[in-house]
């Protein structure tokens, strides 16, 4: 019954969810629930690092949930919640804010990003966020965490702040996780610009697939998709909107890269433009519907949240119990 402890999650930052999260992470978290303890959640605390609309923001989180199910996440298989329903997760963080360095979280690539896209005023939950995501991997003992490999720079910082914690302690307080990060589809890139990350808040227009996407939406973007200026359809850093358009076809067909490219030898772009566009609306359009579906009954929703959020909670009081404990604060309370 020793199973892996996989965790994952994803921030219901923009209205959907995108083709990125989907090859980058949750394609990962679907094989993972099969023989293992799959725990996903809706990472909403972390979106309010940058403004929501508070209007539609518990939408996106239901969407975003409707999403996870619509992929193929089964809350029979795996343990999902909404991250806000389980407050462990902050307390946590609370303490393991105290034992990280400002040296180090000003170090993370995504901090700097964001907060120069920010300019002023930049809120200190952008600078502290990667250690609320520390407490999400630690505090239910994890062995493995399928990411993208923009998260990779955080899941070593977790680790960081886990061994730094055992040996100040001279316990073995936390599980030391281990990233898992795919060959192929680790960066899905912009339809629009292939050397930046497709992103879910990118404000230019088709550079994003989402999985909410239209067949006509799907099939616009990546005609209009941004690629050089040859000819030959060639797997390579010197052509990387023909290299993401090819990495998008192989995740989704599984069909491998050097054969895709074998495939197309003497075609003309175009040619890999349409047919990805087939495989891909081929993909989203039973998604889409699910996720409408999903989206009708709220009831469900709501079910599986509070279901999710009891289950999360009773197995993340056991870390952070023990944390209380060896930190030395007076035992947490039972409410
Ligand atoms: P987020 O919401 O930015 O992205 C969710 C997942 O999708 C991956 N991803 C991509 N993969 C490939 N190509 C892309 N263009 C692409 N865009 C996004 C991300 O790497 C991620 O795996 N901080 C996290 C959410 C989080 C989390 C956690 C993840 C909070 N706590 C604990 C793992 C464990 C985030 O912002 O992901």
């Amino acid at each position: 019954m020793n199973k892996k402890i996989i965790l994952s999650g994803a921030q219901p930052t923009s209205n959907k969810l995108t083709l990125g999260n989907y090859i980058g992470a949750m394609k990962n978290w679907i094989k993972f629930q099969e023989g293992h303890d799959g725990i996903f959640f809706v990472a909403d605390l972390h979106s309010l690092t940058v403004k929501q609309d508070p209007k539609t923001f518990r939408d996106q989180v239901y969407s975003a949930l409707a999403t996870y199910l619509a992929v193929g996440i089964d809350p029979q298989k795996s343990l999902v919640f909404v991250q806000s329903q389980v407050p462990e997760h902050s307390e946590l963080a609370w303490i393991l804010n105290c034992f990280s360095s400002m040296g180090e979280l000003s170090r993370m690539t995504q901090f700097k990003e964001k907060s120069q896209k920010v300019g002023k005023n930049i809120p200190a939950g952008l600078f502290t966020y990667p250690v609320l995501m520390a407490a999400d991997v630690l505090i239910y003992d994890t062995d493995l965490v399928p990411v993208g490999i923009d998260q990779k720079q955080h899941i070593e910082l977790t680790r960081d702040i886990a061994v730094r914690m055992n040996q100040y302690f001279g316990i073995d307080l936390f599980k030391i996780p281990q990233p898992f990060i795919p060959e192929i589809g680790a960066k899905i890139m912009s339809l629009q610009d292939p050397i930046s990350k497709m992103s879910k808040s990118d404000p230019v227009e088709n550079a994003t697939i989402f999985l909410s996407d239209s067949d006509t939406q799907i099939t616009k973007k990546i005609k209009k998709c941004v690629t050089d200026s040859g000819d030959q359809i060639t797997y390579s850093d010197s052509s990387p909107g023909i290299m993401n358009l090819i990495n998008i076809y192989a995740c989704l067909t599984g069909e491998s890269t050097n054969s895709i490219v074998e495939r197309y030898r003497g075609k003309q772009y175009g040619h890999l433009k349409v047919d990805t566009a087939d495989v891909v609306v081929r993909f989203i359009s039973p998604i889409r519907s699910e996720i409408d579906k999903i989206m009708q009954d709220r009831g469900y929703l709501d079910k599986i949240m509070a279901e999710g959020a009891i289950r999360a909670s009773a197995r993340a009081e056991v870390v952070l119990n023990k944390v209380y404990d060896t930190v030395g604060l007076p035992s947490r309370l039972r409410r």
